[in-house]
């Protein structure tokens, strides 16, 4: 029997590996990372899977069936600062639990659910290192990146316990999955305002992500006359309104400055440095690229008549990632046989199955969540959406068909 009092309780019981007091933040690699590993292998144990670690620190359960051939089923368990208790745990919990209902049931074919390490890409910047290594996407150069602190990924693999070198044993190659299914909160407001319990992914928007250093002078606030100055932070203040206005060009485009950093960071200093993300997203790819080169050209006139250098760094692009039909018209047979009014929709959010889509057909269902609020503490869904959720999963992988 499925049980969402039993997922509520469990995104409830990860929410409480964190590193942040009294709140959720729990990034890549870190300590609280692997108690929240730990506790989903366990959960996939009980439930009838073989569970361990693999080597990007992925969380991995394999249900074994008929045939070795499998259908991927996750979400990640890493979060952005501040989070939500459901965004991504979600799907891994309620992947968890249709397992669990199955009571061993063979299936002609296997189930692998996934707890994908890093979705995110809070702590290195680049997103779905997870995801990129099971598609074989994650090159030495990616691994060399580095947090805050000077931390390449490679070392802190390494310093978790897990090996870098031995990364490419989890790549799969095209065919060796026959689908990605991913269940998720819909992270926006259209499931509530249809009164829609659940929804059916179309395509998954696509992202650029850039890292803009702006160098100017810093200098004592009190002497140094305002039209002599070389103030970082008040040209990058230009530089946000100008992503804004980008953005607002197409009612299709979205663009967001969501971290900033300016040093030295003291009341007295005019700023000498700054550096701030930009993240763009878009249904269309050239919409989403034409805004990246408008913004860096006014990011670099901006920085060129205030007398600053400025570096601009292309962190990660991935395109728009359209969901198979064939999977989704087998979602949609599933929302249906629950009685729910089959919707589809876009996703604005980013999610695994972009860096999986080089390997499997991918597919996504939506959960509606409280007033579209998500990457926010006060995210919420209720015990009777994530009931429908896990029902309308069950029943797609109880009917699951690979495509021939
Ligand atoms: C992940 O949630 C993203 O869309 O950035
Ligand atoms: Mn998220
Ligand atoms: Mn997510």
């Amino acid at each position: 029997m499925l049980s969402a009092e039993r997922i509520m309780q469990r995104c409830d019981e990860l929410a409480r590996h964190s590193e942040l007091a009294g709140g959720l933040t729990r990034v890549f690699l870190s300590p609280e990372s692997r108690a929240a590993g730990e506790l989903v292998l366990g959960w996939m144990r009980e439930a009838g899977m073989q569970a361990a670690l693999d080597p990007i620190g992925n969380a991995v359960g394999r249900y074994e069936g008929e045939k070795k051939h499998c259908l991927m089923l996750g979400s990640h368990l890493d979060t952005v600062r501040d989070a939500g208790r459901y965004d991504g745990m979600l799907g891994v919990i309620t992947a968890i639990e249709c397992i669990s209902a199955l009571k061993g049931r063979r299936l002609p074919f296997s189930i692998e659910v996934v707890g994908f390490g890093d979705e995110e890409g809070v702590r290195f910047g680049t997103t779905m290192l997870g995801s990129r290594a099971v598609a074989g996407a994650l090159d030495a150069a990616v691994l060399k990146s580095t947090d805050a602190q000077g931390v390449s990924i490679e070392q802190a693999l390494r310093d978790f316990g897990l090996d870098p070198a031995s990364m490419k044993s989890i790549t799969r190659k095209k065919g060796d999955v026959a689908a990605y299914v991913e269940l998720h909160i819909e992270q926006g407001p259209v499931l509530e305002a249809e009164g829609l319990p659940v929804g059916v992914v179309s395509a998954i928007n696509g992202f650029s992500r850039l890292m803009v250093t702006l160098h100017g002078m810093a200098g004592h606030a009190g002497t140094v006359p305002m039209h002599l100055r070389h103030d970082a932070l008040a040209a990058a203040a230009e530089c946000v309104l100008a992503v804004e206005r980008i953005a607002r060009s197409d009612a299709e485009l979205v663009g967001t400055v969501g971290r900033i950093e300016a040093k030295p960071g003291a009341i007295n200093v005019i700023p000498g440095e700054v550096r701030f993300s930009i993240d763009f997203r878009a249904p269309r790819d050239e919409l989403r690229q034409h805004a990246v080169q408008q913004s860096i050209s006014q990011v670099q006139e901006i920085a060129a008549r205030r007398r600053l250098k400025c570096e601009i760094q292309r962190l990660q692009e991935l395109g728009v990632a359209a969901c198979a039909p064939w999977l989704m018209a087998q979602l949609e047979r599933a929302v249906a046989a629950e009685g729910i009014r089959v919707r589809r929709l876009p996703s604005g959010a980013g999610h695994d199955g972009m860096a999986l889509k080089s390997i499997a057909d991918i597919a996504m269902l939506f959960v509606r969540c409280k007033g579209g609020i998500s990457h926010n503490p006060a995210e919420s869904i209720s015990v009777e959406d994530a009931a429908a959720g896990a029902r309308t999963l069950l029943r797609f992988i109880e009917t699951f068909e690979p495509a021939r």
